[in-house]
Order: structure tokens, then C-alpha cells, then sequence
């Protein structure tokens, strides 16, 4: 009784340097639960002796606490009201006010707030609807203007198409909607199976490598029969982190296994080249959670997607992206399916230690498990390839 807890926006802080602001917000939040709590600590606390008669008076005087009560809570209310205002501030929510003049028009109409297409929601009273944007994107809000700044209901422009990958590397994701024609060339495609290995040129150059996981070049190659073998025949689907050019997927199909490729990377329309492969190419950014469903893969293959995955702005090959990145790869799979970690390079064994410790802890069992290491023309590089099981638990 009597304890009073503020709740600080949606839970989430969003601060990134211990910055002489967060430093005061800390100080107004501490103050700001102190005294509450010495309010609360007054007012629950103060009661007259046991007696009788002051059991009947604090009776006839619960008004009085009441109304201390609705006091305090006024104040939470205002207080946690106030911090949200700093939080905001802080974040920069604010600098994607839909009410600043220098918002291109087409960012001003997604960022307005749109009642619901269903009419208000009579239980969470919520009338309208925020359009979905990431608060980071105010820190690129150049570049999102330019993104945003083009005529509706014809041809989308043509000098920006790098734009929309520096918004996604920068955080600025979902991008806001455009209203603009995509451009497309109509383009000779082959029929599968063909169409694996024979893509037309004007689809790009990625590197399509026709000798991986089915020659062996080393102790770290493992090939794909040896791996689905490990799965005992029920490795159907799968999905493929920062899978490039698709190859691993084109070697899977060919043994009727579907593969999902992720393009992480930003080099060029990847996702293009792997769809005339016949292929399934998702885009995705490093800060996405998979948008999967729990255990539903019986395959996650990566080579360097360790490196590439996690948060945005958390710095890659951080042990916190690192961990959130295999929280999401253990989401996906199902009891019993593998996660085949394929060559990945350790920069230093350093890093090797500690992608070892963090996969460790998921407590997979080790159907492979190979250290390597390949001279490079100026140094040797450690290499690490496994092949784990994921247990059943819960
Ligand atoms: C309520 O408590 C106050 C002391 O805080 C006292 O002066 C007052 O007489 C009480 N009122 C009633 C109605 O008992
Ligand atoms: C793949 O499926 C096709 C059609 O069901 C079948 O003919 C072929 O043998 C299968 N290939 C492999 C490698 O299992």
C-alpha cells in the first residue's frame, strides 16, 4: 500500500547518450518519484489511534483521504505528462510536426492523423489513426523530404532510387507512403528449373557461385545433402539471412526445399535479381524483426548475416544486435529444425568467443560444429561453420 510507480511513456526509452538532457530527465523522474511517494507515503500513513472513536472519525474523514488521493494522482497524471513532453523532445518526435511549413506536401498528408476507417473504437476510445512512421526518420529528415517531394498519380521519379535504402539503413522504416507509378521494363524470363542458373543480364551482375554446398573447398563447406540429411528428410522450407544472389535458395530448390532469401544488403535491386531466379526474395532491414510466424521454418542459413542483422543504430556486431538478431532466428524455427551457420568470418577471436557464448546459451545441440581458418592474401581469418538443433521446450 502506498507505493506510487510512474510509467514513462510506452515503456520503451529511447535514449541514446547519456546526454546532459537525459542526465536531467533522470533527475526531474527521480524527483518526480520521490515526492509522490512521500505524498502517497503521507497520506496512506497518517491514521489516528485504534480507538473506537477514531475508527468511526477516519470512517467519516475518508472523504478527506480521497481527496488526497485524487490529489496525487492528479499530480502522476501531470508529472507523467510532462516527461513524456521531454521524451518527445528528446527523440525528436516532434520535429515530424505535420504543421511545419518545410514538410513536401505528400509528407504532410501521410503524417495527418486519418480517423478510423471503422469509425471510432467505442472501448479504447480512439478515434483516430497515427500514420506509421519511425521517430527516426526526423533525423533524416533531408533525405525524407527529397524521398517525399514528387508529383502524385504519375511516373515516380527517377534520381532518387538509392533513397529509399539510406532511409531503411538510417531507421527510417516503414517508409511513408508514395502515391507515385513504379517504373518497370518488361523482361524476358525462364521457366523453372531452368531459370536457377540462367538469369538475363540486364537483371544485374550478382555473383552467381555454381560450386557452394555441393563441392566441398574445405572442413568449414558443408554440403547441402550432408545438412538436409542431418534434418532426417523434414527440411521443406527455409529461410536464408542476407542470401545475396540467392544461390543457396537456387541449390534448395533443386532439391524441392523453399527457400526465403533476405536482401540486407543495399547493393543495388538484389531482390530483383533473385526473383527472375525463380526465387523468393524478401527486403528486409537489419532493425526488422522477421516477419514470421514462431516455429515455422525448419531451416535458417546464414553465412555473414550475424554481422549485417540487429538494430539499427545499435552498431553492428554489438553483442546486443548479435542477441536480439538470434532471439529472432530461434523465433522462427521450429523444435527439431537446424540453423546452419555457414563460413561466417570472425573478424577476431574476440568475436569468436562471443558469438560462441551467445549461441551456446540457446542451448542447440551441436551437429557440427567446425573452427577454420583460410589465409587471405594479407591475413588469416578464423571461420566458424555449425550446424545446430534447435530443443523442444515450454
Ligand atoms: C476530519 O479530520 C480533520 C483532521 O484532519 C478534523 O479536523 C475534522 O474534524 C474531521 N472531520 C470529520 C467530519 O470528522
Ligand atoms: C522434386 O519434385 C519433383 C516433382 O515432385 C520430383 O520429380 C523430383 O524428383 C524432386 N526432386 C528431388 C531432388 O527430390
Amino acid at each position: 500500500m502506498g507505493s506510487v510507480s510512474l510509467k514513462i511513456g510506452d515503456g520503451t526509452a529511447r535514449f541514446r547518450r547519456a546526454t546532459l538532457c537525459s542526465s536531467a530527465l533522470h533527475l526531474v523522474m527521480l524527483v518526480s518519484v520521490l515526492t509522490t511517494n512521500l505524498f502517497a507515503l503521507y497520506a496512506f500513513t497518517y491514521a489516528p489511534k485504534p480507538s473506537a472513536y477514531a475508527i468511526f472519525h477516519s470512517v467519516r474523514n475518508l472523504s478527506v483521504i480521497s481527496e488526497h488521493v485524487a490529489a496525487i494522482l492528479r499530480e502522476i497524471d501531470s508529472s507523467e505528462r510532462r516527461l513524456h513532453q521531454i521524451e518527445r523532445e528528446i527523440s525528436g518526435y516532434d520535429t515530424l510536426d505535420p504543421s511545419l511549413p518545410a514538410l513536401p506536401p505528400e509528407l504532410k498528408l501521410f503524417l495527418t492523423r486519418h480517423p478510423l476507417p471503422l469509425g471510432p473504437d467505442s472501448r479504447s476510445k480512439i478515434t483516430e489513426m497515427v500514420s506509421s512512421v519511425a521517430h527516426s526518420c526526423a533525423r533524416s529528415s533531408d533525405i525524407l523530404s527529397q524521398f517525399m517531394s514528387y508529383k502524385p498519380n504519375v511516373l515516380c521519379p527517377t534520381a532518387d532510387s538509392h533513397l529509399p535504402q539510406k532511409l531503411i539503413s538510417r531507421g527510417c522504416e516503414p517508409l511513408p507512403r508514395r502515391r507515385c507509378l513504379s517504373r518497370t521494363k518488361s523482361r524476358q524470363l525462364l521457366p523453372l528449373p531452368k531459370s536457377l542458373w540462367n538469369t538475363p543480364s540486364s537483371t544485374g551482375a550478382a555473383v552467381v557461385d555454381k560450386q557452394m554446398w555441393v563441392k566441398s573447398r574445405g572442413k568449414n563447406d558443408f554440403l547441402i545433402d550432408e545438412v538436409l540429411a542431418l534434418g532426417g528428410g523434414g527440411i521443406r522450407i527455409g529461410f536464408d539471412i542476407a542470401g545475396r544472389a540467392g544461390n543457396f535458395a537456387a541449390r534448395m530448390a533443386e532439391r524441392n526445399v523453399t527457400i526465403i532469401t533476405s536482401t540486407l544488403d543495399a547493393e543495388g535491386p538484389v531482390g530483383e535479381f533473385v526473383a527472375a531466379r525463380g526465387l523468393f526474395p524478401l527486403q528486409l532491414s537489419p532493425a526488422n524483426r522477421f516477419p514470421f510466424y514462431d516455429s515455422i521454418f525448419d531451416l535458417v542459413h546464414t553465412m555473414n548475416g550475424l554481422d549485417e542483422g540487429g538494430v539499427s543504430g545499435m552498431g553492428q556486431g554489438q553483442a546486443e544486435a548479435l542477441e536480439f538478431l538470434m532471439f529472432d532466428i530461434d523465433r522462427i524455427l521450429r523444435a527439431g529444425g537446424l540453423f546452419w551457420l555457414d563460413n561466417y568470418v570472425c573478424v577476431n577471436d574476440e568475436r569468436k568467443r562471443m558469438v560462441t557464448r551467445i549461441i551456446e546459451r540457446f542451448e542447440y545441440k551441436k551437429l557440427k560444429w567446425v573452427v577454420g581458418e583460410k589465409a587471405d592474401s594479407k591475413k588469416t581469418l578464423v571461420y566458424l561453420s555449425a550446424v545446430l538443433q534447435k530443443p523442444a521446450r515450454g
